[in-house]
């Protein structure tokens, strides 16, 4: 390598041991859905004040960073939004990103309705996989859990449209609230059964300061687990890589995998190796961080690639973040009401 050209070394492990190894990126903070857990239709309507467009990043400035980061030892990068898809251009984004060197996993997190427009031109691109939200197959729950937008047969379009793309291993996210779609895992576990897609089963978090989140509304995963289970047993699998969010499960008859995202119930912090950044540039250490570090006001005025990873590197190495393990750890398990991101900001 020429001097200068900054040779790659991973940021040192933050104040819990844990590598920094996952980046999730934000493109925007809009949304073509009101998911009441994410983004509630009373606050976030028409007025309501989303980031002009000055205020976030711009593609170029998307690349350095995911390049910094990269060469800091976040290998795998997720595109999240709001909804990524409204971004204009996202495939342009998609093929800097992927030619980036470093990025060996670069996946995109979306509700799916745009897919049938984008997944081909996504995956040409180089984006090598997608997870789609889909919360319940029957149009009425489906509308209670995304705010009357969307429906279910769109996602199930944007299903195909990205398996047809080759966009896989295609993962499905389906958060479950208590009363309201937990009646559905099963039908939506027999409907994913015996196809490549993996299901998974996120806990209802209190993510974000909007959703009025009661833990009496979580349904947890050992619960899900035994419903499917009395269905179509399944099996319990050994983690992808360390610090998997997920708990892989296979049904024992061949049909394919899924998973449980316990973060509610059995927190898993201490292997949490990701990163966030929001679509105005901002650095978070957790999801439900306070705050973040302003990186776009540093990119604006000039800072080296230097400069750019040693406040990185310095934010990463100071992190202390578990909530998860913190909200367990109180008797009864609450939520805290000290300010935090919201979930459209950072993407999940
Ligand atoms: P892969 O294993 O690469 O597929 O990624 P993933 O499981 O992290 O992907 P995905 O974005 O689909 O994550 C699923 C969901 O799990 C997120 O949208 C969040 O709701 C939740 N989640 C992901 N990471 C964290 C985390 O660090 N903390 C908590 N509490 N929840 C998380
Ligand atoms: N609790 C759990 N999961 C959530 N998601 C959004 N808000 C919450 C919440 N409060 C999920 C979305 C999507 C992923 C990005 O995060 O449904 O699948
Ligand atoms: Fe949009 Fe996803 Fe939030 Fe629902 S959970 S409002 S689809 S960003
Ligand atoms: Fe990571 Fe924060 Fe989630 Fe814990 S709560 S797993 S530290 S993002």
């Amino acid at each position: 390598m020429t001097p200068g050209a900054g040779v790659a070394s991973a940021a040192p492990p933050d104040a819990f041991g844990r590598a920094l190894r996952d980046l999730r990126i934000s493109v925007t903070d809009r949304c073509n859905f009101r998911c009441p857990y994410c983004m509630p239709e009373e606050i976030f309507g028409a007025d309501f004040p989303f980031q002009p467009r000055d205020a976030i990043l711009r593609f170029e400035e998307i690349e350095r960073l995911a390049r910094i980061f990269s060469a800091l030892g976040a290998t795998r990068q997720r595109l999240t939004g709001g909804e990524p898809l409204l971004r204009a251009q996202l495939p342009r984004l998609v093929a800097r990103l992927a030619a980036t060197p470093g990025i060996r996993d670069l996946a995109l997190t979306t509700n799916g309705v745009l897919l049938p427009r984008f997944a081909g031109a996504l995956k040409e691109a180089g984006l090598s996989r997608v997870t789609i939200s889909l919360d319940s197959l029957d149009p009425e729950t489906f509308a209670q859990m995304s705010g009357g937008r969307g429906t279910p047969e769109q996602v199930l379009a944007g299903i195909a449209a990205a398996e047809q793309a080759g966009l896989g291993p295609i993962k499905i996210n389906c958060v479950v609230k208590r009363g309201v779609n937990e009646h559905e895992v099963v039908a939506l576990a027999r409907h994913f059964h015996g196809s490549k897609t993996i299901l998974r089963f996120i806990e209802y978090m209190d993510v974000g300061t909007t959703n009025a989140w009661d833990r009496s509304q979580v349904v947890p995963a050992r619960e899900i687990i035994e419903r499917i289970g009395a269905e179509l047993p399944i099996e319990a699998l050994a983690p992808n890589y360390a610090g998997e969010v997920a708990q892989r499960y296979r049904y024992r008859d061949g049909g394919g995998e899924i998973g449980f995202i316990t973060s509610v119930s059995q927190p898993f912090c201490g292997g949490c190796t990701r990163a966030r950044l929001s679509a105005d540039g901002r650095l978070f250490t957790c999801l439900f961080a306070a705050q973040g570090l302003d990186l776009l006001t540093p990119l604006r005025a000039g800072a080296s690639d230097e400069d750019l990873r040693a406040r990185i590197v310095g934010r990463w190495a100071a992190r202390r973040d578990r909530y998860s393990e913190e909200r367990a750890e109180r008797t009864p398990l609450l939520t805290t009401r000290r300010r935090r991101v919201e979930m459209f900001q950072i993407g999940g």
